[in-house]
């Protein structure tokens, strides 16, 4: 712990800024949690990090939705959404939160932005509103960027995952460096916000842009009936200048759709324009009708069209072994299943029901009579407990779009996105 801070304050107390909560209290800080929604805050505390109810039982998690109590703070953590409104920047939470902090900043805090956004962001929107205070930045108080790097249902815990610093001035940077080394295992000091700020671009749309260009090779390689999982399995067998990707049904999560059209819009300001990330973003958008568009193929069926054909979705989250469905490429194949007129239900033990339209969905126990009575099973999400085996002894059709049932074989014709036809076909 830092001798001279021992309370933090966690502003925004979400996916990002409870597990900051936490790794906070587990170095030996008291923290002030600060959210909009507290109860929604304590439902997912309960459901999702029990470990923080102890802290909250000893005073040393403490939540509100009042910003009074950041006044006895040393460090302030903002850690709000920073979502897309009509595909530009929405800094809303940011100002909002920065606005709601002002009459309680004290001399000597850390206010550090954890929040993902655009380069500039830290100095051209951050410092004005905090100056309004008449503290001065870098003397009075110190003011930095860090991005979050938090990969949820990840094997790396926060701790590890080394941690980028910046700061306005270089004392902001030097204190701020200093308060993240007592809490994570490497801190990367860099030389600017905006280095950083764009760092956090830089990563988020790499991610987007390798995984849409696997995904377009997988509409390829189904066109030309070659196995673009076995052409990646060959690939990586390179032990420089190449790094696995993988196909899937598109992108979601509250990141990777989001951070490069941050990075699209910045670059727009300075008359540019990043055609990758518009490529990337349009191939996305046509993975869920590729998918549609293949189904017909793997029922063997003369018909065109699927009405009345039943699709038992399973996985419907936006990642493995994740229960979240923010940006989930399914809501986009249920809307397409639903022009088609096919019937269709889902399966996924993270994801008790599912509201698409106005339309109420259940998710269905995997039974042997289930899988008997549907026309084909298509697997969106690869959560470790979906029984493969059992899916390929029961159901009739499998339409695999994530190669998990690529070591198995049963009574199922399996189809797997990416491969161009029957597994059977091929042997
Ligand atoms: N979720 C991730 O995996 C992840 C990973 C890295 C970075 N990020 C980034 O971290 C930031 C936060 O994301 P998240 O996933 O934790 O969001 P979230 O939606 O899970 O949580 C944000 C929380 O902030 C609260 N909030 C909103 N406005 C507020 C305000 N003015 N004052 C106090 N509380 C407020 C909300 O009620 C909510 O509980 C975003 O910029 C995101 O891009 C997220």
């Amino acid at each position: 712990m830092n001798a001279s801070i021992s309370k933090i304050a966690v502003i925004g107390l979400g996916n990002v800024g409870l597990p900051m909560s936490l790794l906070c209290l587990q170095q030996g800080f008291d923290v002030i949690g600060v959210d909009l929604k507290p109860d929604s805050v304590m439902t997912n505390i309960k459901n999702h990090y029990p470990e923080l109810l102890s802290y909250i039982q000893q005073d040393a998690f403490h939540i509100s939705s009042h910003y009074c109590y950041v006044k006895e703070a040393s460090a302030v953590l903002i850690c709000v959404p920073t979502p897309l409104r009509q595909e530009e920047p929405d800094l809303h939470h940011v100002t909002d939160a920065l606005e709601a902090l002002l009459p309680y900043l004290q001399p000597n805090q850390l206010i550090v932005l954890e929040s993902s956004t655009y380069p500039g962001t830290t100095k051209k929107v951050m410092l004005p509103i905090l100056e309004k205070s008449g503290l001065r930045v870098g003397k009075d108080i110190f003011v930095g960027y860090s991005p979050e790097r938090i990969d949820p249902g990840s094997d790396y815990t926060l701790k590890e995952i080394p941690k980028l610093v910046s700061g306005t001035t270089n004392d902001c940077l030097g204190k701020i460096s200093t308060l993240y080394s007592t809490m994570f295992s490497t801190v990367v000091p860099v030389s600017s916000t905006e280095i950083a700020e764009m760092t956090k671009l830089l990563e988020n749309s790499y991610r987007l842009i390798n995984i849409s260009f696997i995904n377009e090779l997988a509409i390829l390689c189904d066109a030309l009936q070659l196995d673009i999982w076995e052409v990646i399995d060959a690939a990586k067998t390179k032990p420089f200048g190449f790094a696995p990707f993988y196909p899937g049904a598109g992108i979601g999560g509250h990141c990777i759709p989001v951070d490069p059209l941050y990075l699209n819009w910045i670059a727009s300001k300075a008359g540019k324009r990043s055609k990758f990330i518009e490529a990337a973003k349009e191939i996305n958008g046509q993975m869920a009708q590729h998918i549609v568009s293949q189904l017909p193929k793997a029922l063997s069926t003369a018909e065109s069209g699927l009405k009345d054909t039943t699709v038992l979705v399973i996985g419907v989250t936006y990642k493995k072994d994740y229960p979240d469905i923010k940006g989930s490429t399914v809501l986009d194949l249920f809307t397409l299943l639903q022009q088609k007129q096919a019937v269709i239900s889902y399966h996924d033990p993270y994801v008790p029901l599912l509201t698409i339209g106005d339309k109420v969905h259940y998710s269905t126990p995997l039974t042997v009579q289930t899988l008997a009575s549907i026309d084909c099973v298509l697997i969106h999400t690869d959560h470790s407990s979906i029984p493969i085996q059992f899916l390929l002894d029961h159901a009739k059709v499998i339409y695999d779009t994530k190669n998990v049932t690529k070591n198995y074989t049963g009574k199922a014709r399996v189809f797997r996105m990416g491969s161009g036809r029957n597994q059977q076909d091929q042997s």
